[in-house]
């Protein structure tokens, strides 16, 4: 991403998309015909950890923002790193109508730290097996933060600003 630049989307409540920014096709790749109405998932790298997405979706359940570090695939097989800030959005009454992800571009050293440790999580997954991945992965995150002394935001927030 360039340093100007801001990828918007906003999805349902399932994650469907139902709308992105004109920069958010471009690196996409896709059209808006193709992404409304799709899962957000059609930008899912494979590199990406599944415990990152669980980390993901139990802070949005809560009603919390979150922010991430996102490797996402293009249309054309290419990848871009995203620093994403995603928030429910809430009626009166604060339930939940959908979600919106503001992203920006990462810290070089940042994506450089990140990438590293979504790998070791990656493999815990691998040789964990499926049922037991997203625990096998959160373990490699939770200690990460133990050995940093930081909170998750307190790491994504501090990367961003080295
Ligand atoms: C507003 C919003 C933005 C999202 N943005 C991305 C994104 O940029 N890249 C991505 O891989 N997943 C994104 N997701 C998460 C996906 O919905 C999905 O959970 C994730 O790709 C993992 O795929 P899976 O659920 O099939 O394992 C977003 C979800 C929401 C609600």
């Amino acid at each position: 991403m360039l340093a100007d630049e801001i990828i918007v989307s906003k999805t349902d409540v399932k994650g469907r998309i139902t709308y992105g920014n004109s920069t958010f096709l471009k690196y996409a790749g896709f059209s808006e015909r193709d992404l409304i109405g799709t899962q957000h998932n059609i930008i899912r790298h494979p590199d990406m950890p599944r415990g990152v997405f669980k980390l993901f979706w139990e802070t949005l359940n809560k009603g919390e923002e979150i922010f991430a570090y996102v490797k996402n695939i293009s249309m054309d097989g290419s990848y871009y790193w995203v620093l994403a800030n995603v928030t429910p959005s809430v009626d009166e009454n604060g339930r939940v109508l959908g979600y919106y992800s503001v992203r920006r571009k990462p810290n070089p050293k940042a994506v450089s730290v990140v990438s590293t440790l979504y790998k070791s999580m990656l493999a815990a997954e691998q040789s964990a097996g499926s049922k037991n991945a997203i625990e096998a992965s959160l373990k490699i995150l939770e200690d990460h933060l133990q050995n940093q002394n930081m909170t998750y935001e307190q790491m994504v927030l501090t990367l961003q600003a080295l």
